[in-house]
Order: C-alpha cells, then structure tokens, then sequence
C-alpha cells in the first residue's frame, strides 16, 4: 500500500515533512452504501479531507445506490472480486455481518491492503485473526466506529490512555436499548417504545441482536480486548434482555433513587475476568442515568489515572462515518498507534454487587418467609423489601433487594422459589450498580 501524505506548498521554507516525496492520496472502495457507507461518502465529497480519495462504491444491485454529489470519476460496482483486485488502497467495509463481510476482510489484508471497518460482530469474533493477518502482511485493520459509532472510544484507548493499566469497563453500549429504558422511564410502555424505536430507524424489524444485548456483548468483548488486554470469546459473556423490564420496575427503581439501563460491564480483578450485560439499577447520581436516548457513554477505571467519562452518539450514519473517516485520516497520515498486546482469557469471575429482585405472586401467607429462608440458605443477606399499595391480590409485584452477593448464588436460591405455586412469573433478577 502507498503511504499517502498531504500535498504540499512550496512556498514556505521546506519544513521536515515537506521535504518527503508527495505521494497519491489513498484510494479508497466503500463496501456497503447503507446508512454509514453513504455517509462516508457524503463526508469524503463533501469536506474533501487531505489525503483521501473516494474511487469505488461496492453494493449489490449498485444501480439504485448511485447518487448524483459522487464526482463522475466513481466506479459503481456489484462485483466485490473486481473491486477487490483494483488498484484501490483501504477497503472501508460498511455492510455488516459476519459474511460475505469477514471474506472481503480477509482478502483485502491478504492482498496488503488496508482495511477501516464498523463491524463490531466481525471485530469481536476475529479481531484477533484480522489484526494478524493485517500485520504479516504488512496492511492496516482499523475500527474505531465500531464501539460507541461517533465517540472515540477506541482512539482514546489506543492512545491517550495508553499509559494506563484499566481494570473497570462499564458503559451504554446500545444505543437503541438506552432509548427504549430511558422513554419508559418517563412512562412509555415497552412494545410502543419499540414500534417508534423502529419506525425512527433506530431499531431493526428483528430488534433481537440489540434488546437481546448481543450487539452490547461484542462492543464490550471488543474493549476488553483492547483496554483490560484480555481477548474473550464473546460467547462466554451471557447477555440478559431488556426485554422482561416492565413500568412496574421503574417505579420501584425510583423508590430506591435509581432508574434502569442497559449496561456492559467488565472488571479484570486477581488474574479473574468478569463480564455482564444487561439491565442493571444504577444510582440517579451516576453518570450512566444522565445517558438518555439513542446516546452511549462508556466509562474507564484506569489503576493509575482514575476514571475517564465518554458520551455522545454511540449510533447514527453521520456520528459513525465521523469515526470511520477519522480512521482514514489517521492512516493516510500514518499515525501509529501504540501495540497493545492482549491475552486469551476466559469470564471465570462474578460480579459481587446487590440486586435487586422483583416477583410477581399470587398473594397468600407465608410467601416472605419462604422467600428469605431460600436466600438465607445461600447465605444472602436481605437488604430491603417493598411493596407498592395499589396491585391485585393475584398479581402482586413486590421487590427483594439484596446485599452483595454471588450471581451463582442468587441464581440457586431464585430457581429454588421460582418453583413455588404463588409465583406467577420468573423472579427478575437485576444488579445494581452503586
Ligand atoms: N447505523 C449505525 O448507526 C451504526 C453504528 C455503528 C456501527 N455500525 C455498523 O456499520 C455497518 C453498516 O451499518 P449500516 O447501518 O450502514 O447498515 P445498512 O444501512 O444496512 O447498510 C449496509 C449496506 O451494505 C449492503 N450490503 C449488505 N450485505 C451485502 C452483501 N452481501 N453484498 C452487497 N452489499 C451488501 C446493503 O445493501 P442493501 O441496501 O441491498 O441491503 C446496504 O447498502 C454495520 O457493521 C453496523 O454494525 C452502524
């Protein structure tokens, strides 16, 4: 790949770097002309950044792709082979997935090309590989978009924290799960928040990948591997849906001053690695309840400098391409980033932290002791009870919280009263983050 540099003046007295040969700007091929890919072009065009030239736009059936602001000089190709063996220097992957996606990767980097990706699935489950490959053959592999889009996450990482040891990920990696928690808590009921979480584009038709909490899960693999130096197979990190969250549940968290969200965490502690996402009770204080909307915001513990706060807009074809071309620029201006050498590892630990538990039951008596003895026979100490006035008999909701504690305990003694006849549902069992 050619190493392409800024054009220069030769009117000022030649500096160092003016003094280098004036090379090409990198060629650049969009794979995917979707909500990032076109809005990638949109900047490439529109802002013309030094260095950096827009050749190819792949997608399938690229007819109905085409846009009148490309300059004419664009190739629209459906023909991935062909765009692959051109001359061009960065393939800028844009459509997702882990195939056909993974395969263009592979055979770009083998061909020593360079490549910029959003693709948080392909990164999470062979970044490792892709980084390997790149290296030996003496290309780049480039994500920055693909951990919380339009806020430099991975940059700040790569560099400016580089000095530190970060032992504590925590953060809103999804930015469709914190708009869906953050209108129910002003009242909004689930399934309608979902229908305009859809209808704003925010949302997929199948929304499972994000309120299922799979995409948070690979953008926290991805940050363990590069900020607590641990690369985890994404599969050993068991997500939680957002999915069994009810009105009910907001109300209590505002009883004990906290709200909900979907939040990925992860803690390296010992030699043991923990990791979770799900919906979580965090403090009204905390940083992670001012996150509202489609915003992400990510929070890093460092050992030496303390924690650092990231938000802004984790999604959105604009905030995303801003990273994407930012990854560009740094390539095309040869900016190095600092090797950080991860190890394989396995999720063996557990969050010790309260929960809070709510169950719905056909009210009788006795059910509060039965209850506490089935925690106290997990040696869980109980922290609190509520009980909202207001509910029928039949279908009571009442909340446990309870003092720190192992999730593998917890997870003994809610089995065990879940097979009690009063409840009427799974006990919900969140952690709470203080
Ligand atoms: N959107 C965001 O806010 C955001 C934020 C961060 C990261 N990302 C990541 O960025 C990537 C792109 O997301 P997006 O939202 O731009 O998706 P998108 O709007 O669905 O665009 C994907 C584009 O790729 C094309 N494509 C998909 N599969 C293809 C195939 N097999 N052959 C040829 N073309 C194919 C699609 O063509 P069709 O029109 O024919 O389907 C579409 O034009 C994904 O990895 C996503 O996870 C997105």
């Amino acid at each position: 790949m050619s190493e392409a540099k800024v054009p220069v003046s030769s009117q000022a007295a030649p500096t160092q770097r003016e003094r280098k040969p004036r090379v090409q700007p990198l060629r650049i091929a969009i794979f995917g002309f979707g909500t990032v890919g076109s809005s990638v072009a949109r900047i490439l065009v529109e802002s013309k950044p030094a260095g950096l030239e827009l050749t190819h736009v792949f997608n399938r059936g690229v007819e109905r792709k085409r846009v009148d602001w490309a300059p004419e000089s664009v190739v629209w190709s459906e023909d991935a082979e062909a765009v692959l063996a051109s001359d061009v220097d960065v393939i800028v992957e844009l459509a997702g997935g882990l195939d056909p996606a993974g395969e263009w990767v592979r055979r770009a980097l083998e061909a020593g090309k360079s490549v910029i990706t959003a693709n948080k699935k392909l990164i999470a489950f062979h970044g490792v590989e892709l980084e390997r490959l790149a290296a030996a053959k003496g290309g780049h592999l480039k994500y920055g978009a693909a951990v919380a889009g339009g806020i430099p996450v991975i940059p700040a990482i790569e560099q400016g924290l580089a000095g530190d040891r970060i032992q504590r990920i925590e953060g809103i990696l999804n930015g469709t799960c914190n708009f869906i928690l953050s209108k129910m808590e002003e009242g909004a009921e689930y399934a309608t928040v979902l229908d305009q979480a859809q209808q704003r584009g925010y949302a997929e038709a199948d929304p499972t990948e994000d309120v299922g909490g799979f995409d948070a899960r690979s953008k926290l693999a991805i940050l363990m591997r590069l900020a607590l130096r641990v690369a985890v197979d994404p599969e050993e990190i068991v997500p939680q849906p957002i999915t069994t969250i009810s009105a009910v549940d907001f109300s209590y968290a505002r009883d004990l001053s906290c709200t909900i969200r979907q939040v990925a965490r992860a803690e390296k502690s010992g030699g043991e690695v923990s990791a979770t996402v799900g919906p979580m009770l965090v403090d009204l204080r905390s940083p992670l309840a001012w996150s509202r909307g489609t915003e992400n915001m990510v929070i890093l513990s460092g050992h030496y400098g303390g924690d650092v706060v990231f938000s802004g807009h984790g999604a959105g074809g604009q905030p995303t391409a801003v990273a994407v071309v930012s990854d560009l620029l740094a390539l095309a201006h040869g900016s190095q980033r600092v090797e950080i050498p991860s190890t394989p590892g396995r999720v063996g630990g557990e969050f010790e932290v309260p929960h809070y538990i709510r169950f719905l039951v056909d009210d009788r008596p006795g059910i509060v002791a039965a209850i506490t003895g089935a925690l106290a026979k997990e040696e869980i100490n109980i922290r609190a009870i509520v009980q909202k006035p207001g509910y029928p008999q039949h279908a009571l909701p009442f909340v446990v919280t309870v003092e720190p504690c192992k999730s593998s305990a917890l997870k003994r003694a809610l089995a065990s009263i879940h097979t009690m006849d009063c409840m009427r549902e799974e006990p919900l069992d969140l952690q709470m983050l203080e």
